[in-house]
Parts: structure tokens; C-alpha cells; sequence
């Protein structure tokens, strides 16, 4: 088993093609569809594989759609661990209109998993050996509780495994009061975290030192899209910040971020170095095109040229 596993609730097929203009009623001729595993620890899992590091994927799939999922998986050599569920594996398409370049991304609703289905996470993970790191990424389908995140958070702990979490709403509000070592929200995540519609990036280190103060979290790196990150400790507050690239596609930017701080820490480098190479990850990931994640020749360099600063967290509240 690698040393960092993923978990994907929701997992998809990611089915991208591109007409010349996006018009109403008419049939409009598709470029040949790309197929990809999607969904947010598959994500994760396949940056790290893109990175020279493995993770093994634990994914719940069903019917047709799922068997083709996992051939998809199986081909880009990421191990996985499958959770059969009696539902389909949903299909997202993202049509690109060329004219324009704007990408439009339809998401269908992840199907049902039953009970005993999204049990088998929590004994997959309760059985797993020789893991050190767990991460929890993307949204959660109908059927499993909201506090699935916090369930899985105090079995890792437990174990002495680090649990990392990336989602959104209620799933992330359980994270953070129940066994997370790591969340990565972004800013509008954060705010909802502390009850907020809408935050200003000068906002984030109060908001990140809340969540710290009253769950056990120990570490929230709040990312800013093209103003990098945050990282924020109860002892340490630091800044990152990449040098302005040239936009393609920021899809996949925050699991890239994800996958390269997960992959740094599994490999002994420091907090700091992680979150580093994580914002390297995440702007490597926007200069490509449509759904493809970061490349590791564009993360090297992007590293160097990532500005670090330490803020003083004592001004940062005041
Ligand atoms: N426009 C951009 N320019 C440079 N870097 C970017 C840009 N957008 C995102 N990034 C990089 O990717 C990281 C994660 O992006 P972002 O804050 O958008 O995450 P997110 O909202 O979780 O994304 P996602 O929609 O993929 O979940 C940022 O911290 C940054 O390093
Ligand atoms: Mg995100």
C-alpha cells in the first residue's frame, strides 16, 4: 500500500470535446470526446502519479460507467482500491467553445451510495497498513452523511494517520472539528466556514486561526487562485505567492495544490517546503490546457520563483 491513500465519494468521468460556437437548438458538431477519471482524490492521486509519487485511490464505482471508470484508472497506472456500488459512476461533460476559449462545465449529480456501500470506506481505512497519509477530497453523494469526513478523521487519528482534507459546505464544516490534521479551502470555503458569504484575502488568517482555535485541525493553507496561498499554523503565518503565469485552464488547480503538499510531506520536507511546492503545482496546473493537471518539468521551475514571506501573525490579528 503507498504511503498516502485518497478518497473519492463522488467519482466521475470527465468527458471533454470542443465546438466552434456554443448555439441553442442546433446540432453542433463535437471534436473527438477525451475521457478521464475525475473526481477530487482521483485528481489528486493521478497529480501525484504525474509527480514521480504514488498514492493508491479508494473510490466507490458502479455499473457500466464504473467498470469503464476503473479500466480509465488502471490505465494511468494508479493503484486503487474499489468500493462496488450498486449505482452508476456518473459522466460530467466540459464543452470548450473555441471561439470564445471559454470552457463550460456540466456536472451531473453524483448517484446513491448505500449504507453498507460507504462502509466500506471506514473499514477500508480502518484496515489499511503502513499509511501515512489520508486525503479526503470532493464532494459527497446522496446516501452518505454529512459527518463522513469527521467519521473518517478520528479513525485516522487514532491510527496515527494524517488526515487532509479538501471539500466544501457541511462535509468540510465536520472536517475541521474532528481529527484533520490539514484543510486547503479556498477563500469562499473558508468564509462559509466561519459563517461568512464572502471574505477579503486580509481576512483569511483570522478567519483560518478560528477554525484552529476551536477544532483540533492543526494546519488550514488557504488558497487565493492566482495570489497563491496561505499557510496557517497556531504559531506560524506565511504567505505565497507565485510569479503571474500565462492562464490556460484552472481546472484541476487545487487538487494539484493538494497532491503536491500531500506529496511533500510524505517524502520528510517541511511544512513550509510542502506548501511551497503545493502553489508550484497549482499554477504549473493553469498554464495547460482544458482539464489537464500540473506537469512536474513546469512545477520545478515555478518553485524557485515562488516569493515566500512570513507574516507576523500578532499584526496579522490585531
Ligand atoms: N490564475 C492563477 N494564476 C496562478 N496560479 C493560480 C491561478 N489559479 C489558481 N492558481 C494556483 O492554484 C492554487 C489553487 O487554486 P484555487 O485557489 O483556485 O483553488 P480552488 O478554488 O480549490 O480550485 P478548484 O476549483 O480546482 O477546487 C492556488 O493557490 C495557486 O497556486
Ligand atoms: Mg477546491
Amino acid at each position: 500500500m503507498s504511503k498516502i491513500i485518497t478518497i473519492t465519494f463522488s467519482p466521475c468521468i470527465d468527458k471533454s470535446t470542443s465546438v466552434p460556437v456554443l448555439i441553442p437548438e442546433k446540432k453542433l458538431k463535437c471534436t473527438a470526446p477525451k475521457l478521464e477519471p475525475g473526481g477530487g482524490g482521483i485528481n489528486v492521486a493521478r497529480a501525484i502519479k504525474k509527480l514521480g509519487g504514488t498514492a493508491t485511490a479508494i473510490y466507490a464505482a458502479g455499473g457500466y460507467t464504473g467498470k469503464f471508470f476503473n479500466k480509465l484508472v488502471a490505465d494511468e497506472g494508479v493503484p486503487a482500491v474499489i468500493i462496488e456500488s450498486e449505482n452508476e459512476t456518473r459522466e460530467n461533460i466540459i464543452v470548450l467553445e473555441e471561439s470564445t476559449n471559454q470552457q463550460y462545465r456540466f456536472g451531473m449529480p453524483g448517484t446513491e451510495l448505500k449504507e453498507k456501500e460507504w462502509n466500506r470506506f471506514l473499514v477500508a481505512i480502518e484496515e489499511i497498513k503502513d499509511v501515512e497519509f489520508i486525503v479526503a477530497s470532493g464532494s459527497l453523494p446522496p446516501g452518505v452523511p454529512a459527518d463522513i469526513f469527521a467519521r473518517m478523521g478520528a479513525i485516522a487519528k487514532k491510527r496515527s494517520i494524517k488526515f487532509i482534507a479538501d471539500t466544501s459546505g457541511d462535509a468540510l464544516k465536520y472536517a475541521a472539528h474532528e481529527g484533520a490534521y490539514l484543510l486547503k479551502p479556498n477563500l469562499g470555503e473558508l468564509g462559509s466556514l466561519v459563517g461568512k458569504t464572502y471574505l477579503e484575502p486580509g481576512e483569511a488568517c483570522p478567519a483560518a486561526k478560528e477554525i484552529i482555535g476551536k477544532g483540533d485541525c492543526e494546519v488550514v493553507v488557504v488558497s487565493m487562485g492566482a495570489n497563491g496561498a496561505m499557510l496557517i499554523t497556531r504559531d506560524r503565518v506565511m504567505k505565497f505567492l507565485p510569479p503571474e503565469v500565462k492562464r490556460k485552464s484552472t481546472v484541476g488547480a487545487g487538487d494539484s495544490m493538494v497532491a503536491g503538499i500531500v506529496l511533500e510531506l510524505s517524502r520528510g520536507k517541511s511544512l513550509e517546503e510542502s506548501v511551497q511546492y503545493g502553489v508550484a503545482c497549482g499554477t504549473a496546473a493553469t498554464i495547460n490546457e482544458g482539464t489537464e493537471l500540473c506537469r512536474l518539468q513546469d512545477v520545478e521551475k515555478l518553485y524557485t520563483a515562488i516569493t515566500a514571506e512570513n507574516i507576523d501573525s500578532v499584526k496579522e490579528n490585531a
